[in-house]
């Protein structure tokens, strides 16, 4: 599959994105294969715990910024919407191994692991107003509820970096280790994770997120609308279209 490579081993299903000369800058055709990656995990009793990873050098810098300027059709882009319905679906622990930057939907996807390995020149940016835009896949509930209001907004505002000490500390991060460690303790927290009993955990999992799971649902939809009127306007178009010259 180009840009994603799926491994499976004990029980674990390790997906990583390796356009690394794009910063794992997600394009439909990747997000189509995670979902569809991830759809088959929950239905695979082999599968027990899923890990998503990027490369040594970076997780991922969110959307393909192409895909965000306009091509006239002002239509949805459906294979994202088809992977957060993916990863919220998911009935089964999903482990995160994040080297380097993790932005946008890097950062976001964050919020619905259940446990995060950073190395420690991880940085998570939240950028979506200076994109003119709005965060996405339920991060405006999710995140407040886990690092409290003042931090969120903090991060979702102003948009700079989180180091991966400040993440940690604010409760985004389990675990920050130097770079060539991530991977390894990644998947070995999904190892032992693997090794518990599948009803007990999807349980114990299902009930932490119970009280919110209607409400995330219900935000990942409002921001969309949202997401998707700022995504036309000029402002915005005009941030897509100078960050797309300047990388030619
Ligand atoms: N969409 C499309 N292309 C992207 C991209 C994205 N989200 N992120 C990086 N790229 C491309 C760059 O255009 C560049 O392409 P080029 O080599 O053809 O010029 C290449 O990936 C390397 O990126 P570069 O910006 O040179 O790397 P860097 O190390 O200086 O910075 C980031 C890394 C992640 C900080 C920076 O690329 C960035 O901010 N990207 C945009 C993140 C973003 O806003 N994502 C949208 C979220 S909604």
């Amino acid at each position: 599959m180009k840009h994603i490579q799926a491994k499976y081993e004990d029980g674990v299903l390790t997906l990583s994105m390796t356009r690394a000369e794009k910063k794992n800058a997600l394009t439909q055709e990747m997000y189509l294969t995670l979902a569809l990656a991830l759809e088959d995990a929950g239905q695979d009793d082999s599968v027990r715990v899923v890990v998503l990873r990027g490369t040594p050098t970076v997780f991922s810098s969110g959307n393909d910024i192409q895909d965000f300027a306009d091509d006239g059709s002002g239509k949805e882009k459906l294979a994202s919407v088809r992977f957060m319905k993916a990863v919220t679906s998911l009935q089964k622990p999903m482990v995160a191994a994040v080297c380097g930057y993790a932005v946008g939907i890097g950062a976001t996807v964050l919020l619905h692991c259940d446990y995060v390995v950073a190395s420690e020149d991880a940085r998570i940016r939240f950028p979506f107003v200076d994109l003119g835009l709005c965060p996405e896949f339920g991060s405006t509930l999710l995140l407040p509820a886990l690092v409290g209001q003042q931090k969120a907004s903090e991060w979702m505002l102003l948009g700079s970096f989180v180091l991966a000490g400040e993440a940690q500390k604010a409760g985004l991060a389990n675990r920050v280790l130097p770079n060539d460690m991530v991977f390894e303790e990644a998947e070995s927290i999904a190892r032992a994770l693997a090794k518990k009993p599948p009803a007990a955990l999807a349980a114990t999992r299902q009930l932490l997120k119970a009280a919110s799971r209607e409400l995330v649902e219900a935000r990942i939809q409002k921001e969309r609308d949202i997401f998707q009127t700022l995504r036309s306007t000029e402002d915005a178009q005009s941030i897509f279209n100078s960050f797309l010259s300047r990388a030619r």
